[in-house]
Formats: structure tokens, C-alpha cells, sequence
């Protein structure tokens, strides 16, 4: 949610700026704006996507040192005076923010009565004020003054044109990491945006702040205590955070997705003993023995890649297992377990509710891992151990390659938990070789895209669509039907397929196309008879599967290779991307931004 970056250097600050935003336009993009520090504060604010905001900016805007914002709305419609940054009354302090502060109403009555007038309908734009009017001898002791008075979540950059030269950003619960350059430094909410600058980061802790000048940082707690902090490396190549060749982000990542999954299994695939080799995950086989449940929490495609994973350690290791969006469990005073394995998923490691959710269960005892794909993340760190993606940055806003690396993750833990119980070598052979084969199956499936897509494109004026499965096919159908009305907008629901009957099926007719999973498995009979049933009431077909269906059951088949029983949900999700894509694309959407959405879902 909403990006912020910071610049304070040799450079002038605005393509700076402009570039960060550009890059982390995937946290939000409903309204952009720049602040710059110049002889005086230039701010530039606008509704609409940071090429607007390039667009707006005079000519001669320019300074050494900035800040700047792209918005996804929580408090305040999108427009230019909702839009970051804020300033106070005086304009001399300036300040983006990501999160929420939830007493802002409070505080905006007070400043009212104070008699401040307010320019925005916004929770943040009371830091501007809280700042200005605080009489702290630094900037850094001013915004731990105002912070000190808001409640909620925060990563904030702030600037004030009376202590030219530097920046002051702070966090608690959103994201911030400092990018360290040669007589530079940079601030922003995800290294995305600083890696053209540098590689040199510090990723800021909860309730941490950094004061930053072009010559060094300097870093310390909410109560005024220094903390030492030491830049790491960033480990990804520059070149995975271009678009290349592609024509958006989204296409880019499937096309990734065998090299990820690559990625994700090597080094990890123990053929000796048919089983797989997770280090990070930091459980003994004395640990995995005294587990009797395992939970997976997370939210959206995380969630659904949950369940599949909550599938395989049923299936494989015989431990129930269950996946519960990480939204719905924080909130519900869980009884947590300590014979439970608790496994919080995230590609990005930021997401709000799953980060809520693992401090929930740390603080009553639970035992939690991650499965999460960026590294430095707080996820990551909060649960300290786990099994790390390495599918690369995501950028776009549909999860495709992380949901695809996620479940071979799980796929590997579920195989690992079975062979140190009833799993027999034999059967962890086939496993090992069904994750072995993964790459090269997905790299088929992706070769037959144009076929994928003509049967996209000729369901591209359907208004609604049904997705089904049974078991296998469930959590993939449920992945399908997000996929489909996340980047297309066309309303798509998922059912098991075993309820059909049982309602929905009287809203099949010519006009209610159904995506129906047909994994070649021990349901295929069940599957096929709902494919009849479906087609006795006039709605066409679509199926997905590994199997070899009777010539004209279905409407239209899309086919993949087969691979491992357990393993089918991994492979029959990656033509449903393919799907969704190519209908979005037909009908004209921005498959990287879609409305309402952002990637990085950091407020409640
Ligand atoms: C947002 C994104 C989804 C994603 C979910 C969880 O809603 O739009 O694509 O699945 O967040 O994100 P995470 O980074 O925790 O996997």
C-alpha cells in the first residue's frame, strides 16, 4: 500500500524520485505527488498514475533533496489535494506516509480547535502539522515527538526546508529501507526503487528512526536509544527488476515461472533419501515427530496457496492440516497449539494481516515458519525461519510465480514432514521426481499459450464465469476465479464442484461459462459427470486437466502434461494465468494495475 521515496544527494532529487515512484507504482497508484527542497518547498501533486505526476512537474522544479508519494487511498477520495505530500500550514514541513493512523480524527479535531486549517481529508496530513508545531531542537526529536501522539501503522519520510539537507523517516508495521550510495542516500518503501542507485540497504526496524543526510545515516528507537546498523547487500540482479522485452509485468513473471521454480527446488531435493532438504525451516526430525497439526496463514493468492499446501502435508505426510485466511485468524483469538507447525505465507513479507498474525502467535507461544519469497522482509524476519521463495521480484499486482513457488515450497515441506513418518521411500522418490520434472512441465504448458489464449479470447464477452473442482481442482479453481475478476473484472466465482447441485447450478445456462479442474485422478468420474451435468443445462465447458477426456465433453479443453497426483494443483493453475491474461488483455485492461488493487497490502 502507497509507495515513498526520499533522496538526498548530489543529484537533483527529482528524476530521482520520479524513478522510485515509477518502480513502486505497484503499491498503489490512485494519485502521485513530489516534494523538493529547493530555495523554498516546490510541491507537485495530482490524481491519476506518476506518469501524470511526470507530466505535471514545471520545468525548473528541482533541489537536492526530496520526497515523494504514490497513493493507494484508504482515508480521502483519490484527487490532487488528497494526494502526498502533506505540508503544514506554514509550508515548511513536508511528509509522505504509508499506513493508517487511526486516532487521525481525534487529532484533526484538536488541531482545529488549535486553529489549523486543514487541507486534506487525509489521516496523514496531521504529521505535517504535529511536526511544524513541535519545538524539539532537531527534526528527528520533532517527529518522534508527533509520532509519540498518533496510533496505527507507519513508514513516513519527513522534510523540513528550515534544516535543509536532510531527511528524517521512521516506521512501525509498514516498510522502510535505506539505500546507502556513494555521498548519497536514498529512502523508500521497497528496495524496487533504489536498486538503480545502489545495492547497499538497511532495512529500518519496527518503531526504528533514521535521520539521513548525503554524507550517512544515523539510526535509533522510538526512546531515543542509537542502534547500530550495518548495510547488507541486495542479491538480485538489477536486470529482474526491468521489464525487458515484455509487454508487462505479469507476463514477465509467468514467463519466469520455470527458471523460479528452478530456483525454488535447487539445492533442495535430497535423492538419497527421496525426500527434501529444508535448512531454514530450523525443526529437528525430534520436532517434526511432535508435530500433530499444521496451519498455513495468508492472504489472497498466499491464502489459496495455503490450502494446496494444506492438501500435500495430508496427503503426503498424514498430519491434518488446515489453510485459514491470515485476515480472519488474528482477529479471532485463536487457540493456538503447541503440537501445531504454524506456516504463515507471503510473497512480499510486508503483507499487514499475516505480519499480525505471526506476532499473534509468537506472543501466545506458537511455533510459526515462513514461506515467504522476499528476503530482509519482515515476515521473514519476524518468524526467523522458513523456507525462502527465490522467485524473484513480483512486480505485478496478480501473484504468479509466487503463487506457483509457494506451493512447490509447500510441496517440499509436505514431502520432508512425510518421510520422517509414514511416507515410504518409494513414494518419496516419485514426489522427488514429479518436483524434479516441475520446470519443464510448466515450460510446456507456457509453449502452448496461443492456444490458451484463443480459448480465452473467445470467452472474453462472458459477464460471468463459475470455477470448479473437487479436492485437488479446489484450491486451483479458487485461484482461477481471482485471477480472472482481479485483472479482467469479470465477475467469477469458485465453487467445490461436489456443491454444485446444491445451489449454484441453477445459474447455469448458455450465458455461465464454467472453468471445470479435471486433475486425472482417482475423481475423474466424478469431474466428468459434473462436466454433464453443467452441459445438460446449456452452459458451456471449459476444462483444464491432464487427462484424456471423451472427444466432445467438454466445450473447449485446455491440456496439460501430467504430472504427480499431488502435484497437479501446481500445474493446472499456470494455463488459468494464461487465461485470465489473455481475456484481461482482450478486453483491454491494465493487467499490472488493476483497479483498487495494490500488491503490497500493508494496512487492514
Ligand atoms: C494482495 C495482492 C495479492 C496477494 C495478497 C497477499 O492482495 O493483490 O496478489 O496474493 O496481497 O500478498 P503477499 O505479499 O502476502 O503474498
Amino acid at each position: 500500500m502507497c509507495g515513498i521515496v526520499g533522496y538526498v544527494g548530489p543529484r537533483d532529487a527529482v528524476p530521482v524520485l520520479l524513478e522510485g515512484l515509477h518502480r513502486l507504482e505497484y503499491r498503489g497508484y490512485d494519485s502521485a505527488g513530489i516534494a523538493v527542497a529547493g530555495e523554498e518547498l516546490q510541491v507537485v501533486k495530482t490524481a491519476g498514475r506518476v506518469g501524470d505526476l511526470r507530466r505535471a512537474v514545471p520545468e525548473g522544479t528541482g533541489g537536492p533533496v526530496g520526497i515523494a508519494h504514490t497513493r493507494w487511498a484508504t482515508h480521502g477520495e483519490p484527487s490532487d489535494r488528497n494526494a502526498h505530500p502533506h505540508v503544514d500550514s506554514g509550508r515548511r514541513v513536508a511528509i509522505v506516509h504509508n499506513g493508517v493512523f487511526e486516532n487521525s480524527d481525534r487529532l484533526r479535531n484538536r488541531l482545529r480547535a488549535e486553529g489549523v486549517e486543514l487541507a486534506s481529508d487525509t489521516d496523514s496530513e496531521v504529521l505535517a502539522h504535529l511536526v511544524a508545531r513541535s519545538s524539539a531542537d532537531t527534526l528527528e526529536d520533532a517527529v518522534r515527538e508527533a509520532l509519540s501522539r498518533v496510533e496505527g501503522t507507519y513508514g513516513v519520510i519527513v522534510m523540513d526546508v528550515a534544516r535543509p539537507g536532510e531527511l528524517v523517516a521512521a516506521r512501525r508495521g509498514s516498510p522502510v529501507v535505506l539505500g546507502v550510495g556513494e555521498q548519497e542516500m536514498l529512502i523508500a518503501s521497497d528496495v524496487t526503487a533504489l536498486v538503480r542507485f545502489t545495492q547497499q540497504v538497511i532495512y529500518l526496524d519496527d518503531d526504528e528512526i533514521a535521520t539521513v543526510t548525503a554524507d550517512g545515516y544515523r539510526t535509533s528507537t522510538m526512546d531515543a536509544r542509537s542502534t547500530t546498523r550495518t548495510p547488507t547487500a541486495i542479491d538480485v540482479p538489477t536486470a529482474e527488476y526491468e521489464l525487458g522485452e515484455h509487454p508487462d509485468f505479469m507476463y514477465k513473471e509467468m514467463r519466469e515461472q520455470p527458471d523460479a521454480v528452478d530456483r525454488c527446488l535447487r539445492g533442495r531435493l535430497d535423492h538419497r533419501f527421496s525426500s527434501a532438504r529444508l535448512d531454514g525451516v530450523g525443526l529437528t526430525p525430534q520436532d517434526y515427530q511432535r508435530i500433530r497439526r499444521v496451519k498455513l496463514l495468508g492472504c489472497g493468492s498466499a491464502y489459496y496457496a495455503g490450502q494446496v499446501g494444506a492438501q500435500l502435508v495430508e496427503e503426503l505426510a498424514r498430519i491434518p492440516a488446515d489453510a485459514e485466511p491470515a485476515s480472519e485468524f488474528r482477529y479471532r483469538n485463536p487457540v493456538v497449539d503447541p503440537d501445531t507447525l504454524y506456516v504463515a505465507i507471503s510473497q512480499s513479507g510486508e503483507t499487514l494481516d499475516t505480519l499480525a498474525a505471526v506476532q499473534e502467535l509468537k506472543r501466545k507461544g506458537g511455533h510459526v515458519i515462513g514461506v515467504v519469497n522476499a528476503v530482509g522482509s519482515t515476515i521473514a524476519r519476524e518468524c526467523g525461519h522458513g523456507i525462502f521463495l527465490h522467485a524473484g521480484p513480483e512486480v505485478s499486482v496478480a501473484a504468479t510465480k509466487s503463487f506457483t513457488t509457494m506451493a512447490v515450497a509447500l510441496a517440499m515441506l509436505a514431502l520432508d514432514l512425510g518421510r520422517v513418518r509414514d511416507l515410504s521411500i518409494t513414494e518419496g522418490r516419485r514426489v522427488v521426481t514429479g518436483l524434479g520434472e516441475l520446470p519443464h512441465t510448466i515450460a510446456q504448458i507456457l509453449a502452448a499459450e496461443n492456444d490458451i489464449a484463443e480459448v480465452a479470447r473467445r470467452y472474453a464477452g462472458a459477464e460471468h464465469m463459475f470455477f470448479v473442482g473437487r479436492v485437488r481442482g479446489w484450491p486451483v479453481a479458487r485461484e482461477g476465479a481471482q485471477k480472472l475478476k482481479e485483472i479482467s473484472y469479470v465477475h467469477a466465482e469458485a465453487y467445490q464442484a461436489s456443491e454444485l447441485k446444491h445451489g449454484p447450478l441453477a445459474l447455469i445456462n448458455p450465458d455461465m461459462p464454467t472453468v471445470v479442474l479435471v486433475p486425472d485422478d482417482e475423481l475423474l468420474p466424478k469431474n466428468v459427470a459434473t462436466i454433464e451435468e453443467i452441459k445438460a443445462r446449456g452452459g458451456p465447458v471449459i476444462a483444464i486437466t491432464d487427462a484424456d477426456l471423451p472427444p466432445g465433453l467438454a466445450t473447449d479443453v485446455i491440456r496439460v502434461p501430467r504430472a504427480h497426483d499431488a502435484l497437479s494443483p501446481i500445474t493446472l493453475s499456470v494455463p488459468l494465468q494464461l487465461f485470465a491474461y489473455h481475456l484481461a488483455r482482450s478486453l483491454g485492461r491494465d493487467v499490472d494495475r488493476p483497479r483498487n488493487l495494490a500488491k503490497s497490502v500493508t494496512v487492514e
